[in-house]
């Protein structure tokens, strides 16, 4: 099945559509859930203090609206980009009326169906690992951007998947062995090293300005997840506090959310 294909169907009505709306609600309590909504408050936070009133913020891949939902009442100028119809429909439902002041359009972040230097900040949480290309959609969220704007882009950690998994730690380190360290893994959704993610930044002209990490997400077995709930929390909180004692460099590595701030 094509890409894009793909991608809609996992964001469709019969697949994932309604937990991206869910997983935000205050009484969701697995590890994802409480790592996500941290993302969005980080995000929105972001934005409260450093985007002056009337700037031009689009939320790129903005699913079921969670970031769209706590900026509506503050004086900015909205725009809402999503590849799958049924999250913007998701996207309207959560917005109520605060809909109609919101353009909330069909498009995907390879082909941003804006133009160039119109907008002071782009938004693009957990999006970019299902564009076919990530140097394209960096590059065209560059664009859209004017001279001195800001994006913040957030993404899942790679290593973490094996941090969290000592079986898929093993396997990880038989698979380097025997193929020669290509442990190259193109599928959609996939999480991404940091270095991956750097090496696409360097080909577009945006700078580094910022970044944070959240959490450690779901304790795993060969991939197969074991606890996402009280256990899980309690590992991530206890993580945190271990490897607060540690240099920031080990957090960065193992952390399963990383939100990069860059700038035009
Ligand atoms: C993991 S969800 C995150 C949604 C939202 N940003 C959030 O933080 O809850 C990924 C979103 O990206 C959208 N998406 C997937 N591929 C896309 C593409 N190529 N261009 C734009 N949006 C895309 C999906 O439809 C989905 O709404």
């Amino acid at each position: 099945m094509q890409w894009k294909q793909q991608a809609l169907e996992r964001f469709s009505n019969q697949h994932d559509a309604h937990k991206w709306a869910a997983i935000y609600a205050a009484d969701n309590l697995n590890v994802e859930a409480i790592n996500f909504r941290k993302r969005r408050d980080v995000t929105v936070q972001y934005v409260l203090e450093h985007m002056p009133a009337g700037a031009d913020i689009l939320d790129l891949g903005c699913g079921a609206g969670p970031v769209l939902v706590e900026l509506c009442n503050h004086p900015y100028n909205l725009i809402g980009i999503d590849y799958s119809g049924d999250m913007l429909r998701l996207a309207r439902k959560q917005l109520g009326s605060a809909q109609n002041k919101i353009p909330l359009l069909q498009g995907e972040c390879e082909a941003i169906p804006l133009s160039d230097a119109s907008i002071d900040c782009v938004l693009c949480l957990g999006v970019i690992s299902y564009a076919e290309s990530i140097e394209n959609a960096l590059q065209n969220i560059f664009n859209v951007l004017r001279p001195g704007g800001t994006a913040i882009v957030t993404y899942r950690n790679s290593l973490n998947d094996i941090f969290m998994d000592p079986v898929a730690l093993i396997k990880q380190a038989f698979e380097m062995l025997f193929r020669n360290g290509d442990h190259a893994n193109r599928t959609i959704g996939r999480s991404i090293p940091r270095s991956e993610f750097l090496q696409n930044i360097r080909k577009t002209q945006f700078k580094v300005a910022g970044e944070h990490q959240i959490g450690f997400g779901t304790l795993r077995l060969n991939r197969r997840v074991i606890s996402d709930g009280r256990m899980a929390i309690r590992l991530n909180g206890f993580l945190h506090k271990l490897l607060s004692f540690f240099p920031n460099a080990i957090y960065r590595a193992m952390a399963d959310v990383h939100i990069i701030i860059l700038k035009k």
